[in-house]
């Protein structure tokens, strides 16, 4: 049987949890990560790449942005398009020189796991966490396994960080918290392509046809997704099949898109999802354990970075002031932010998707929405400030 102990117990390898293992380092406090998963495993799961100003600048500020600032890409502004017109909202002056940084998670991810390991951090793989015992306590414990091995870990606090199939919601009592989810009646097809982008800015587009978003990861590499059917499957697309509705939906006069090598392609669901408390006792939520936006938005890595500040600040005051009072107040904190970005996600996905007949009711006001975007600088100041993330100061 494997015993360990230290201060935070952390569930979870994604970046929610080793941001926060990093983050309470840099304040002298102690954590552990058990992954359930391998670390090629993680290290090779694809998902979004846009991180706000106030992600990267917590990158930074842990010392950790070094490739990110190498390789990523500085956006200032993103292309909107509807039934193939197209406008720029520029973030510059709209946002008060606030930006976003395109660069994939899974780099984050990789970034952030061999920082830890080389600085001589725990962080067990293919551990799973089976159980969380006594949160209600102050001597939590997570049992765990690992090759078939028993083991415990001893802890003052438990970070769920488990993302949203993880234990740490499952143990959440059910009588603590209301849940809030949407279904959406579409999925998105992602690619990524061994082609240079046919842009220097993200495109979002509606098209009868249905959504289309065109983002990349380097000057040799393009990532871009349509809007399917929540049935379809991936093996009823050819790569043929995806770069021509890629490139209906998303054309322009005068513009054409670039096609290349589809390397990766997969089917995700889209939801709304969250649960109104993130702590009970001394277990504590963070990142998809908590909630989980559509991808429209380009919100969900920048929740969960936003939830972890939030905990550092509580766990920093605990283990300064020995006093629970920000921590118990870090649901309260983190949701503000949360149902910011659940509304402007929703909104983005209903603005970009087909939902119903073209030409429906529901498609002129999508229309009448878009159309207003160059009419009113206000609106597309919304929109500019939701997108590239309201600073932290904003919600206190
Ligand atoms: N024990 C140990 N690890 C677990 C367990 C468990 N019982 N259950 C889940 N995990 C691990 C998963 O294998 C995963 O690596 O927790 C990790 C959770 O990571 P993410 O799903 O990446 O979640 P999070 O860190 O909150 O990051 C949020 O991920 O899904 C995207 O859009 C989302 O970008 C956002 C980001
Ligand atoms: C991505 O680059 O994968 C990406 C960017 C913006 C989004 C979603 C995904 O809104």
């Amino acid at each position: 049987m494997k015993h360990i102990r230290t201060q935070v117990g952390i569930i979870g390898a994604g970046p929610a949890g080793l941001m926060l293992a990093h983050w309470l380092k840099q304040h002298g406090i102690e954590s552990v990560i058990i992954e359930h998963r391998s670390r090629a495993y993680v290290e090779a799961r694809v998902r979004a790449g846009l991180l706000e100003q106030n992600t990267v600048d917590i990158l930074k500020g842990l010392g950790l942005a070094g490739r990110l600032e190498r390789e990523g890409h500085l956006h200032h502004g993103v292309y909107l398009s509807f039934d193939s017109e197209r406008v720029r909202v520029p973030f510059g002056k709209l946002t008060n020189g606030r930006n976003i940084t395109i660069y994939g998670q899974q780099e984050v991810v990789k970034d952030l796991t061999d920082a830890w390991l080389a600085g001589g951090g725990q962080l067990l793989f293919e551990a799973p966490a089976l159980q969380i015992e006594g949160f209600d306590s102050p001597a939590p414990k997570i049992h765990f396994e690992q090759q078939g091995e028993k083991g415990v870990i001893d802890c003052d606090f438990v970070a769920a960080c488990d993302g949203f199939h993880g234990i740490g919601r499952k143990t959440l009592p059910k009588q603590l918290y209301t849940e809030y989810s949407i279904t959406y009646p579409f999925s998105w097809l992602g690619i990524l392509a061994n082609v240079a982008p046919s842009t220097d800015e993200l495109i979002y587009t509606y098209h009868q046809r249905g959504f289309a978003l065109h983002s990349l990861r380097s000057s040799t590499v393009s990532r871009l997704y349509i809007q399917v059917d929540n049935n379809d499957h991936i093996d009823n697309w050819s790569d043929d099949q995806i770069w021509d509705e890629l490139s209906v939906r998303l054309g322009t006069p005068g513009w054409s898109l670039q096609t290349g090598p589809i390397f990766e392609k997969s089917i995700t669901p889209m939801r709304s999802y969250l649960i109104d408390t993130m702590q009970a006792g001394r277990l504590f939520l963070a990142g998809d354990a908590a909630h989980i936006v559509p991808p429209t938005g380009g919100k969900g890595l920048n929740l969960a970075a936003a939830d972890v500040k939030h905990l550092v600040d509580g766990l920093v005051d605990y283990y300064k002031n020995g006093s629970m009072r920000s921590l118990d107040r870090y649901t309260e904190t983190a949701l503000k932010r949360i149902w910011r970005a659940q509304d402007f996600s929703n909104f983005m996905t209903t603005l970009f998707h087909k939902q119903d007949e073209h030409g429906s009711f529901q498609y002129q006001l999508q229309r009448a929405k878009f159309r207003y975007i160059s009419q009113s600088e206000a609106y597309a100041t919304t929109i500019a400030e939701n997108y590239v993330g309201l600073p932290f100061e904003a919600f206190t």
